[in-house]
């Protein structure tokens, strides 16, 4: 209360005074997409070689599937800023993701969620982090299809302000408690965080689990992200920067693909070539027929 009418009194004597800018350094500053799920140019080549020699043929023309999710909310106390989620909201994210990967062939259902009470967990697991190791190997259900997600507030340490990360499918034979989506609760459909609470941080991140890169992977040579109909681009894009074009030649940049890091109501589709190499993704290491 004392707080909050200093700052309207600063705000009231800014106008009139001038205050000087040191005084509205702390305001809030707006997060941008920030992934996770980062692999070096040469564990990329290792693995792209190693996936031309163990890709497993196509199946029955026009396969689908439906794979398992377990849903793990981890909380810091009851409410929405200490990583409470209800049950709805949960649904709402299936359904997100069930629309988004509509033209892969793949679905999902859930099949259990998991609520944990841990404040120690929810600010502090990130990308390799000792929180991460203990709650996945306690937690994590299913077999090398089933889709883990863990629900966390990234607030400090190596996963501080991510919104989310994912490990890769070739990476389930070596440490397969390890395996699953790690993602900022505020970013489920009708959660807190603007520009990135329609879910589709989700859809980004099991699109890493599923086997695809960031469209931008590798700038504007080289292997790029390993699949032939994503224009190359030669950064991640922020907002919705309709015909940025960033690499010479060729098409504007997929600022729209879910494996961009636009706005969630600028991200749109997967393409045909990225459902193709989910579906051979899922096949080959995650013992999906597909
Ligand atoms: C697969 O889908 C295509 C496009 O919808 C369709 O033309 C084709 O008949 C389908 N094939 C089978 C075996 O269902
Ligand atoms: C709930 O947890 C969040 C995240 O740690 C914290 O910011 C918030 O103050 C807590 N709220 C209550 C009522 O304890
Ligand atoms: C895609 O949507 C259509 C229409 O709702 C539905 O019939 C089909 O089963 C969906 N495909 C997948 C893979 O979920
Ligand atoms: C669902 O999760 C709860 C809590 O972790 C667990 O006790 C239960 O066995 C799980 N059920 C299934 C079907 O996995
Ligand atoms: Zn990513």
């Amino acid at each position: 209360m004392l707080l909050s009418t200093v700052l309207v009194a600063l705000a009231a004597a800014s106008s009139v005074m001038a205050v000087p800018r040191p005084f509205i350094r702390d305001a809030p500053v707006e997060p941008r997409r920030g992934c996770g799920t980062h692999i070096s140019a040469a564990r990329l080549a290792s693995a792209e070689r190693k996936f031309q020699t163990q890709r497993l043929p196509p199946g029955a023309e026009n396969a689908t599937a439906t794979l398992d999710v377990y849903f793990h909310v981890v909380s810091a106390n009851d409410t929405v800023e200490g990583g409470e989620v209800p049950d709805s909201q949960i649904a709402a994210q299936l359904a997100t993701i069930n629309k988004d990967y509509n033209t892969t062939g793949i679905s999902f259902r859930l099949v259990n969620t998991t609520r944990i009470r841990s404040p120690e967990w929810f600010n502090k697991v990130g990308p390799d982090s000792p929180e991460e190791a203990a709650m996945k190997t306690l937690f994590r259900m299913g077999d090398a299809s089933a889709l883990n997600i863990y629900t966390v507030g990234f607030k400090e340490g190596e996963g501080k302000g991510l919104l989310g990360y994912a490990t890769f499918p070739i990476d389930y034979n070596s440490k397969p408690k390890n395996d699953g989506v790690v993602l900022l609760s505020s970013t489920l459909p009708g959660g807190p965080l603007a520009k990135y609470n329609m879910g589709r941080t989700l859809t980004h991140e099991s699109g890493h689990w599923a086997g695809l890169y960031h469209t931008f992977e590798g700038g504007c040579t080289g292997l790029g992200d390993s699949v032939d109909d994503t224009a190359p681009e030669e950064s991640a894009a922020y907002g919705c920067p309709d015909k940025r074009d960033t690499c010479p030649g060729g098409d504007v940049d997929p600022i729209h693909n879910f494996m961009d890091y636009t706005d969630d109501s600028c991200m749109t589709a997967f393409t045909p070539g990225q459902g193709t190499r989910i579906r051979a993704q899922l096949r080959t290491y995650r013992g999906v027929d597909v």
